[in-house]
């Protein structure tokens, strides 16, 4: 019998690669949009529209993860066999700003749907997928981190987090509910959203290139990540809730590097060295060598400069995941590399 998947977020990076993903394996996808004033379904437009012509496979329905009347309508109505819950408030810098509404959603968010699931008799053969982060471990130590390491979250976008992690492990102990975590660390694609470091700074030194800016401005070049592609990650998302008992995993590459290493390997692929001069807040990246001669910059040009506006009050300054249980359970390695994921943004980049 055909499945149904229902996606919070569907609009998001990750939400939109798992739709096309679900929608290959012949599944019915039903997903969530917020109401706003521009339009916000780039990246599923595609698909939308493939489908829409075709057989509707793809339903998407106005709603909102704090507004637990729209949700409750359209899952007791579809009666999913999978919930994905991707929506969130998810940039970490943004949750300082907005506290309240970051954990509503991210928080209460996963709680709400829980709740559904734990009282609707038709909904006890439900699945659900909570999109938990390595943001929760805090990156304070320089070690791999797996699923037992313990978590202090820096941030609003952190304790947020943690909730849902610890609801959806609640539920699935208390009530019996089909509930995993995957603990994500950072993946990025040219689907980035643009205020993210990664594709801030693809799409920032491409403007510099063409002359549209003249410098790309960040914050902390020190902090840590481990980096893949989200393409490589979404799979994983499906895998967890097709074993037979529901657990939680860490999904990662197992490598982490720097901002500034990021920098230096993106302007390689364009074409140039960059150096670095000065320290802290004085820090900048300059052209110190080019290789392809049609770029229309000059050796010892200031390009990057950093800026306080881009620094957090408290920052998670090393991550690196241990994806060994993933590995031997789930059969995950992660394919994509670090140089194939700059690659693939640089050149399907919209800037
Ligand atoms: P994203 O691109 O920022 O997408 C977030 C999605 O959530 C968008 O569709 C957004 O809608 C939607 N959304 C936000 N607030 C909502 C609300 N109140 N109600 C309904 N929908 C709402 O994030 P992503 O990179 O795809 O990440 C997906 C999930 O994985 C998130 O929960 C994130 O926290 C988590 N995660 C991400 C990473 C990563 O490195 N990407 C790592 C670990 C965990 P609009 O399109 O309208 O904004
Ligand atoms: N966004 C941003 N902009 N980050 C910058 C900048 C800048 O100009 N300059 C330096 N950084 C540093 C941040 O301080 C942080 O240490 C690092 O770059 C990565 O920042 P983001 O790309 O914003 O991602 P994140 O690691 O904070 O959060 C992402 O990954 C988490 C998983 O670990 C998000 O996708 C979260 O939703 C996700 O949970």
């Amino acid at each position: 019998m055909t499945k149904k998947a229902f996606i919070t977020g569907i609009t998001g990076q990750d939400g939109s690669y798992l739709a096309e993903f679900l929608l290959k394996k012949k599944y019915k996808v039903f997903g969530i949009k917020r109401r706003s004033s521009l339009i916000n379904t780039r990246r599923i437009d595609h698909i939308f529209q493939e489908i829409w012509l075709k057989k509707k496979n793809l339903t998407i329905f106005y709603g909102d993860l704090n507004d637990t009347s729209s949700l409750s309508r359209y899952i007791l109505k579809i009666k999913p066999d999978e919930i994905y819950n991707l929506a969130a408030q998810s940039h970490v810098k943004a949750s300082f700003d907005i506290p309240v509404y970051t954990s509503d959603t991210n928080a209460l968010g996963a709680l709400r749907i829980l709740e559904l699931i734990k009282n609707n008799s038709s909904l006890h053969k439900t699945k659900f997928y909570q999109a938990s982060t390595s943001e929760m471990f805090g990156g304070e130590k320089k070690i791999s981190l797996t699923e037992n390491n313990y978590f202090k979250p820096k941030s609003p976008y952190a304790v947020s987090k943690l909730f849902s992690y610890w609801t959806t492990i609640n539920y699935r102990e208390g009530f019996n509910i089909f509930a995993c975590n995957g603990i994500l660390f950072n993946h990025e694609s040219p689907r980035r959203g643009e205020t993210f470091v990664t594709k801030k700074i693809v799409d920032g030194i491409k403007k510099v290139l063409k002359k549209k800016n003249k410098y790309l401005y960040l914050g902390n070049l020190n902090a840590e990540r481990d980096w893949g592609h989200a393409k490589d990650y979404i799979p994983m998302m499906w895998k967890m809730l097709q074993q037979k008992k529901a657990q939680d995993f860490v999904i990662s590459t197992g490598k982490s590097l720097s901002i500034r290493r990021f920098c230096e390997l993106v302007c390689k692929q364009y074409g140039f060295n960059i150096g670095w001069k000065g320290k802290g807040l004085n820090e900048f990246g300059y052209v110190k060598k080019i290789q392809n001669k049609n770029l229309s910059i000059k050796i010892n040009q200031k390009i990057i400069k950093v800026h306080k506006e881009y620094l957090r009050p408290n920052e998670v300054n090393f991550l690196k995941g241990n994806y060994k249980k993933a590995q031997k359970t789930l059969g995950w390695n992660p394919k994509i590399s670090i140089k194939e994921l700059i690659q693939d943004m640089i050149e399907n980049s919209e800037e």
